[in-house]
């Protein structure tokens, strides 16, 4: 069988997360938790970030650092998570859905300055498939508007927009650690705060509203209630897997890496025939081979490669389900033809099969599937 997604894990993150249940502590703000912002700040000059319980976590703090209200609009793209769209709507907040560009899949920052109303709060940018989105043009709308931009790396972790890391491209940075990312703690994630001013209040939102983080740092010697907030911190046994993923970060990356890349040259025959559409990489991206998505010429020719792959037990993943179109989108209002460019590719695009740990016989049997089929 060839699943979609398997964690790499190995002895190290058991051994880990063993020292962590019988040496350390199990809540949160361990030594563990300690170790991966080391490893972030010195593998990617990250100074400012905290573990979160969720990538879904990281972005609603996100939304309450930014200051998110009842009746603000929020420009967000359709192709997306559900979480990246709840995160503002538990503030109140309304969606303003954004289509997509056609080659990289990620919000048209062409089509972003026509969506802003005189409520328009922020903008919340997604890092498809572990592709950066166009930054500069997107941060210089918001700069005009007076807009914050949260940065929606869940899966992007370790790409590069312009040399510059994916999630420390505007105010706050989002990542997931979910077990089906490439560096996984089973449940978690992280938020990065680029503008120093917002750590304070950040510490505070993700200890439940109190500075209780001021007493471990021995700054106060009583903590109590001083804003909203919630139990956004995980546990430092999770802390402990993510410490060994990070200590297995190139490993990983580049087994990755040969999947991608293999995908790409045994796939390149089929795209010339216009049988499929391969990933597209603009010049300023260096990628973190997260996700590998081809584009089939129709819906049906999608989901009969989906049922012939599962007949051989080869899991290919539809990805997003367009927001604008849900039920929720379309309780709000929302037409598919808001987002044409997204309701298109919602019906074609497929996920196959990537994780580190996959072997050469299984990437070259699903590349033989797929030649067989088209
Ligand atoms: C773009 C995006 N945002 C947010 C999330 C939520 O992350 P988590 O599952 O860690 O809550 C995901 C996860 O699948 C995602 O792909």
């Amino acid at each position: 069988m060839i699943p979609f997604n398997k964690a790499s894990i190995t002895d190290l993150e058991v051994k880990y997360v063993t020292d962590a249940l019988l040496n350390g502590k199990s809540s949160g703000d361990g030594r563990y938790t300690m170790k991966v912002y080391e490893e972030f700040k010195n593998r990617f000059g990250i100074e400012r970030m905290l573990l979160t319980t969720s990538g879904t976590t990281a972005l609603e703090m996100a939304s309450i650092l930014a200051d998110i209200k009842p009746g603000d609009d929020v420009i967000v793209p359709s192709f997306t998570f559900s979480s990246t769209a709840n995160s503002f709507m538990l503030r109140g907040a309304n969606p303003i859905f954004c289509d997509i560009r056609r080659d990289t899949m990620n919000i048209d920052e062409t089509l972003v300055e026509s969506l802003i109303t005189p409520k328009t709060k922020a903008i919340y940018t997604v890092d498809y498939a572990g592709i950066p989105c166009d930054m500069d043009p997107i941060n210089e709308i918001a700069k005009k508007h007076g807009l914050i931009v949260i940065e929606d790396a869940a899966q992007a972790v370790g790409s590069k927009y312009k040399g510059r890391y994916a999630g420390t491209l505007s105010e706050f940075g989002c990542y997931s650690f979910h077990e089906t990312k490439n560096y996984v703690m089973g449940e978690g994630g992280g938020i990065v705060i680029n503008d120093p001013s917002y750590m304070d209040r950040a510490e505070i939102i993700r200890e439940k509203g109190t500075n209780r983080r001021q007493v471990l740092n021995g700054l106060v010697d009583k903590y109590t209630w001083h804003d909203i907030g919630s139990s956004f911190l995980p546990s430092d046994v999770l802390a402990a897997i993510m410490y060994g993923q990070m200590q297995r970060y190139d490993e990983i990356m580049e087994k990755r890496m040969f999947v991608w890349n293999s995908y790409a040259e045994e796939l390149k025959d089929l795209e010339k025939e216009g049988k499929l559409v391969l990933p597209v990489l603009p010049d300023y991206v260096e990628h973190n081979a997260h996700m590998f998505n081809i584009i089939l010429p129709t819906a049906k020719i999608r989901s009969d490669l989906v049922y012939k792959l599962k007949e051989k037990d080869v899991y290919a993943y539809i990805c997003y389900v367009p927001l604008h179109s849900s039920p929720v989108g379309i309780k709000l209002g929302y037409k598919p033809e808001t987002c044409p460019v997204t309701e298109d590719y919602g019906e074609r695009v497929l996920r196959l099969p990537l994780y580190a740990d996959m072997t050469k016989d299984d990437v070259a049997k699903v590349i033989e599937l797929i030649h067989e089929y088209l």
